[in-house]
């Protein structure tokens, strides 16, 4: 395999503008110093990166030919040709190198004619609504899509129903590790956040599935979260056979919203069984920095608004605690691990602390770990206490 190292990163037009064009849509950053910090993540990661911006749909996709010929790798905010232009769809089908899509502002809050990206069909990934910071997260995608090739399956209609699984080398049959990311279950947070995670399983023998799910603002919310976690899941019976996969021991390993979409399908399975052929049982759940109280979570008010936002149904009406918040749903009936960092100041470990207390005392097989000083998001730095917990304890789950 070629070693991603040449990536071009391409704006198109009126994004020359940026710094003075509508800042409280856009930020200040201007398209020059963009370029400068982009180039210097870049350099960071070890890439070499060419910038170039320009208002004409054709120059755009001349700058796309010639990446496709001298680069390894494309981040194309095609501005408002994004909404229309099928002539760079189709640049960007024809070159062979991946292209991300990024757009600084949260395309899918905006007009209706927003939402739609005739590009992104053609790209590998979408990513949204970061601010400049989405530039970054899509040089390391390429990075990671490099490092550890991903396969992409579609488990349902919409394009939020997809998950990317990662096999380790060797015959199996593997294990399997399910990875939900986190993100307060807003639109603009997707799985990439969760790229190294999944690469790092599969290369300490689990098969991953790093499942992506609709969102609030992108047809998500509850329940519809969780059942494309679910459908996610079920999907792997589907495709086991071909790579292997051992479905007895599939374990779900949710971080943050993650966490609590982890443990609430878990509880839900265990409710209602497992009809076995078309479903794959969860065997246990790592749950990392979880919002795993939404009710204390609210009326502390950490992340109240997303909360508030996830629970509401399209009519409005708020969906009991009791159904989607994992400290109103124990016992589980599912063996449950949590993991949360004594130095997380988002979401609080004491949270985490007296919702596995109230698991174990309500009968659940429950193992609570709270890494000294480690913060929100210590389970994404590789080598982190956190992720060997997360690791010696899906072998553990494994050998019981
Ligand atoms: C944009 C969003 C587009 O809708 C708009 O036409 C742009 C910028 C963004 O970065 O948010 O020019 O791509």
């Amino acid at each position: 395999m070629v070693q991603m190292s040449k990536i071009v990163v391409i704006n198109g037009p009126n994004l020359n503008l940026l710094g003075s064009r509508e800042p409280e849509v856009y930020g200040s950053t201007t398209l020059a110093e963009l370029e400068t910090e982009v180039v210097e993540w870049g350099t960071e990661r070890g890439l070499d990166i060419d910038v170039f911006q320009s208002n004409h749909e054709g120059r755009v996709i001349d700058r796309l030919h010639e990446a496709g010929a001298k680069a390894d790798g494309v981040v194309l905010n095609p501005g408002a040709f994004t909404h229309y232009s099928y002539a760079i769809h189709d640049a960007i089908a024809a070159i062979e190198i991946p292209t991300v899509e990024v757009h600084i502002s949260n395309v899918m809050a905006r007009e209706e004619w927003r939402r739609r990206s005739v590009v992104r069909p053609a790209c590998v990934y979408t990513i949204f609504g970061r601010g400049i910071r989405g530039y970054r997260d899509a040089l390391e995608h390429l990075v990671w899509r490099d490092a550890s090739p991903p396969l992409t399956v579609a488990y349902g209609a919409e394009s939020d129903q997809v998950a990317d699984l990662r096999v380790p080398t060797g015959n199996g049959p593997h294990p399997v590790a399910i990875v939900l990311h986190g993100g307060l279950w807003r639109d603009i947070w997707t799985r990439d956040l969760t790229d190294g995670v999944a690469a790092d399983l599969a290369s300490h023998g689990w098969a991953s599935w790093n499942t992506e799910y609709r969102r609030v603002g992108t047809g998500g919310g509850w329940p519809a979260s969780v059942e494309d976690v679910e459908a996610a899941i079920d999907a792997l019976a589907g495709i086991a056979k071909e790579h292997n996969l051992d479905l007895s021991q599939v374990i779900a390993v949710g971080h943050s919203a993650g966490g609590q979409l982890a443990l609430a399908a878990a509880k839900r399975q265990s409710l209602v069984g497992v009809d076995v052929g078309s479903q794959v049982p969860i065997a246990g759940v790592i749950a990392v920095a979880p919002m795993a109280d939404l009710e204390s979570a609210t009326s502390r008010r950490i992340g109240a608004e997303r909360i508030s936002d996830f629970l509401r149904d399209s009519d409005g009406e708020a969906t009991p605690y009791t159904e989607a918040s994992p400290a109103a749903m124990v016992p589980l009936g599912v063996p449950q691990v949590v993991i949360h960092g004594s130095g997380d100041d988002l979401v609080p470990a004491d949270l985490s602390a007296s919702y596995s207390a109230a698991a174990a005392d309500a009968g659940d097989t429950i193992v609570y770990h709270e890494p000294a000083g480690a913060d929100h998001y210590d389970l994404f730095h590789a080598n982190s206490e956190t992720r060997r917990l997360v690791l010696a304890e899906l072998k553990r789950l494994q050998s019981e």
